[in-house]
């Protein structure tokens, strides 16, 4: 285990050019690669880069597979607040990913029952190949918020405080962030063969500290990253990493 591979970028540019160069080389090693897509804003330019690639013919997603990262609980499907659909307008649609390559979070019926069979799913098929991750200001992986410890399971959610507030910002003052939520588990997200964490900005600069150079453990889930036995790329802009 030789920790996570730190790539500190100039600005967003960079950022989504290093992001793409990684992921396009998982996909095109695996081009049936299984991967875990976050929406937020960190990714977005990654997306939008890797789907001119796939429009230059220059990488292949035809054959990948996307797995839901995480979804809000109590959205009818059509809401503009649905990360489900974020992915598909910034991912699925712009890498041409038919629903049938999908793996969708339960959301609906016995959700306890349904968390478990998307667990039994992803462990019948083996370790995904690449978790593509923003980080989020409290040291969240997907929705595992603190405390999460690293063997986490697929599950419902409470989102606290800081994680509503900063998720308003997506979707304005007015519009509500649902309090609950269903998050794939620390489990499955730190067991994947590549994981590639992106980070930018100032506001991110204490906690991208202390998620790799801290103490590890539940308080800052994102810390786990350290002890990740897969291939952990950190892509970090010079104002969230800072100096040195
Ligand atoms: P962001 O979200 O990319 O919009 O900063 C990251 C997160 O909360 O996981």
């Amino acid at each position: 285990m030789s920790g996570p591979n730190r790539h500190v970028v100039r600005d967003a540019d960079e950022l989504d050019l290093v992001s793409a160069d990684l992921v396009g080389e998982t996909i095109n090693a695996n081009p049936t690669a299984r991967i875990v897509a976050a929406t937020g804003r960190t990714p977005m330019g990654l997306y939008a880069t890797l789907a001119g690639r796939r429009r230059d013919d220059t990488l292949d997603t035809s054959g990948i597979t996307i797995y839901q990262l995480d979804e809000y609980l109590g959205l009818e499907p059509d809401d503009g607040r649905s990360l489900f659909g974020w992915m598909r307008r910034s991912v699925l649609e712009p890498l041409d990913v038919p629903e049938e390559r999908v793996r969708r979070l339960p959301l609906e019926g016995d959700l306890d029952a349904g968390c478990t069979a998307f667990d039994a799913e992803l462990d019948g098929r083996g370790p995904l190949d690449l978790a593509i991750l923003g980080l989020g200001l409290n040291g969240h992986l997907g929705f595992n918020e603190p405390p999460s410890d690293a063997a986490s399971g697929t599950r419902v959610v409470q989102l606290s405080p800081m994680t509503i507030q900063a998720n308003s910002d997506y979707w304005g003052p007015d519009a509500g962030v649902p309090a609950a939520a269903v998050t794939m588990g620390m489990h499955h997200l730190l067991s994947a063969r590549r994981i590639v964490l992106l980070v930018s900005g100032a506001g991110k600069h204490a906690i991208v500290r202390r998620a790799l150079e801290g103490p590890v453990g539940p308080d800052v889930p994102a810390s786990f990253l350290q002890q990740a036995t897969g291939d952990v790329q950190v892509v970090v802009d010079r104002a969230a990493w800072g100096e040195g």
